[in-house]
């Protein structure tokens, strides 16, 4: 950076370092012979060209309609949408009468992504110095918001139901004694098929995480709130999976729901939504105000036609069958070409496969293994990316997020056979 750039920034300016997906995605378009098992697109074959065609012409056709789609809409979106997202999570939660659920739409703001929504509630409740609860790996961008605001993480370990709540609870009573617990504001969990690790956390987990939370708020002096992120909440292969936080009774003051249309309908949509609690309503909308006063209307009101009209769980139906079936390619690709000392399960929704290798081997972006898998044309997220800066503990260094999101069925073998060489190899 130029010494004068540097005179002239924010603090936030210049503690914002670059993000590693970024970096991921540029070598990707630099080198187009590389098969990315790095990236967090989606499949480009489901995505809903036609429908959404159709769906914008019927809506520009009609005068009325049409002005008002490319007019300004209101800062907390538009209202059908909301009453139709609310309806989704109902379904989705098998829960139509708990009070709680009520009056979900009336809690809702559409955002630009739910990586806006994620973005503006860390703005709105924490300052630099303060401490979000992360799973132990996490949804690596969510890391670069806190580095960027200056907060401090600590990491909760995972099983494969979801954190660890002995963990979480040895986390909570170590901030309580250090006095840290005042600056603890919540608990992030990406609760459904996990990026990176596929996983989902139980509802048990997440009320049994959520009563924790609760008993150690009188310590912390204010309420310290649990965040579920559901993104790949749809992407599920098989049936439905448990309710999300805003199905637990009386809670709906203490948890926040984060979701998107970008992962089961189309990700250049960056249509996501979130449910807060009352009290942090106000607050947020008063951010995003400043932001952008409201997410793109016209775009809202495409999303509510492929919902309104059925269009949306068609496509998604695609969506998800082809997500299985590549699933399945990866599966097959894992098991016929990488040596039995890596571990790794097979996923049951979501984007990506987990894997861990002999401690020994390290994959970070400065590792020989790296260099040596770009030099065989193939490119991972390395896991120790997915980890918190979080002093208490070791951060790994010897796993690998593949994701078979974007990659074509031919890319997916290729890219995995010449990994499996790479490990082999070591
Ligand atoms: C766990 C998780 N949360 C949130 C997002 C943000 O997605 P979007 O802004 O497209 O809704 C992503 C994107 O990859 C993600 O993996």
């Amino acid at each position: 950076m130029k010494r004068k750039t540097k005179n002239v920034l924010s603090q936030i300016g210049l503690r914002t370092s670059d993000s590693p997906i970024s970096w991921l995605m540029k070598t990707k378009i630099e080198r187009p012979n590389l098969v990315s098992l790095a990236a967090g697109f989606t499949d480009n074959e489901s995505l809903p060209l036609s429908i959404s065609r159709r769906l914008l012409n019927e809506l520009l056709e009609d005068e009325v309609i049409g002005r008002a789609a490319l007019q300004y809409g209101t800062t907390a979106g538009d209202d059908a949408l909301r009453e139709l997202t609310a309806k989704r999570i109902e379904y989705l939660d098998k829960s139509s009468s708990d009070k709680d659920m009520a009056n979900i739409a009336k809690r809702m703001v559409i955002t630009h992504g739910s990586q806006q929504f994620l973005y503006i509630l860390t703005e709105a409740l924490c300052d630099p110095g303060d401490i979000v609860l992360v799973e132990d790996p996490t949804y690596f961008v969510y890391l670069g918001i806190m580095q960027s605001r200056g907060l401090n993480g600590r990491g909760i370990a995972m099983n494969h139901d979801g954190i660890d709540l002995n963990h979480l609870e040895r986390v909570l009573e170590s901030l309580r004694r250090s006095g840290e617990l005042k600056r603890t504001k919540m608990l992030y969990l990406v609760s459904y098929f996990q990026n990176p690790t596929g996983r989902s956390t139980s509802l048990l987990i997440k009320k049994g995480a959520l009563d924790l939370l609760k008993k150690y708020e009188k310590a912390a002096g204010h309420p310290i709130y649990l965040l579920e992120d559901a993104a790949y909440r749809e992407l599920g292969f098989a049936g439905q999976s448990d309710s999300s936080v805003l199905s637990i009774c009386d809670a709906s003051e203490r948890v926040i729901y984060s979701g998107t249309y970008s992962k089961p309908f189309a990700t250049g949509v960056r249509v996501g939504f979130g449910v807060l609690p009352e009290d942090l309503l106000a607050p947020f909308l008063r951010i995003k105000s400043n932001h952008d006063f409201g997410t793109s209307h016209l775009i809202q009101k495409l999303v509510f036609r492929a919902l309104d009209s059925g269009e949306y769980f068609k496509n998604l139906e695609k969506a998800q069958r082809r997500y299985q079936f590549k699933a399945n390619v990866m599966y097959d690709a894992i098991c016929n070409y990488f040596p039995e000392v890596v571990k790794w399960q097979k996923p049951d929704g979501g984007l990506n496969f987990w894997t861990e290798l002999p401690r020994s081997m390290n994959t970070g972006l400065k590792s020989k293994f790296f260099q040596e898998a770009l030099n065989q044309n193939v490119l991972y997220v390395p896991g120790n990316l997915c980890y918190v800066d979080d002093s208490t503990r070791r951060t790994p260094s010897n796993e690998m997020r593949l994701s078979f999101g974007a990659a074509s069925e031919k890319e997916i073998r290729k890219g995995i056979q010449s990994l499996g060489n790479v490990i082999k190899r070591k």
